[in-house]
């Protein structure tokens, strides 16, 4: 498919290299396309991956994962412009402050975009987990939600596609409980020091 990355820091960069190895093609979409953290994702795989400006790496984009801080979100909305019908892929949280008067990252977009087909997903672990997602040869999870079910299935696909398992948790409604996964996730990995090699995992009776 033909993603657009909007933002190249921890999360965008390891998206882009992820998806680029599973044989998409990546358009990033940064402030500064040519700087050198930017060149130095290209690098990583020049024949999927390219650097353009915000606008530019959406315009022809069938997916667009949105990887900046809330605060910035919607100047970057309105730097997208039109969403049509593209998938917004939104692996943002709101642990540390809120965008404007939402109460997660994906109403947000939502509101701002005027889009139906925003997916909330791979927000749930940190950005080591988003390189490496397997334990042992085994998928970590990541969970999603959207309104829109073939928006939520095409996401899923591209997070299986980096290695995780994914698991649809319903609408858009739900991102709020997406987000305190995150908090949970940093709560153990940081603050009560198990670190960030640590990822949650959903066990089924019926696959055991
Ligand atoms: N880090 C993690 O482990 C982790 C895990 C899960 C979810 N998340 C979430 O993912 C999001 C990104 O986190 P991150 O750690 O990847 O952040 P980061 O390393 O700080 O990267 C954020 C990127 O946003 C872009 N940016 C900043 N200001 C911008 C603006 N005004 N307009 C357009 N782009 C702008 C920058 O790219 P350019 O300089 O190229 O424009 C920057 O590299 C956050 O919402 C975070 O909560 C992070």
């Amino acid at each position: 498919m033909r993603i657009a990355i909007i933002g190249t820091g921890n999360i965008g960069g390891r998206l882009a290299r992820g998806w680029a190895a599973a044989g998409h093609t990546i358009r990033l979409g940064s402030r500064d396309p040519a700087g050198e953290k930017v060149r130095e994702i290209v690098a990583a795989n020049p024949d999927r991956i390219s650097a353009h400006s915000l606008a530019a790496a959406a315009e022809s984009a069938e997916v667009v994962a949105i990887a900046v801080h809330p605060p910035v979100l919607r100047e970057v909305c309105e730097a997208l412009g039109e969403p049509g019908d593209r998938i917004l892929i939104d692996t943002m949280n709101t642990m540390f402050r809120k965008p404007g008067e939402h109460a997660t990252t994906a109403a947000a977009l939502k509101a701002w975009t005027g889009s139906e087909r925003v997916v909330k997903i791979l927000n749930n672990t940190g950005a080591e987990n988003v390189e490496r997602p397997q334990y042992g040869g085994a998928p970590i999870d990541t969970f999603y939600c959207a309104d829109d079910s073939e928006a939520g299935r095409v996401a899923a696909g591209l997070a299986e596609d980096l290695g995780f398992r994914a698991w649809d948790t319903g609408g858009l409604e739900n991102a709020e409980l997406l987000e305190a996964f995150a908090a949970l996730w940093v709560t153990l990995a940081i603050k009560q020091g198990h670190g960030r090699d640590i990822a949650f995992k959903l066990l089924s009776r019926s696959e055991a």
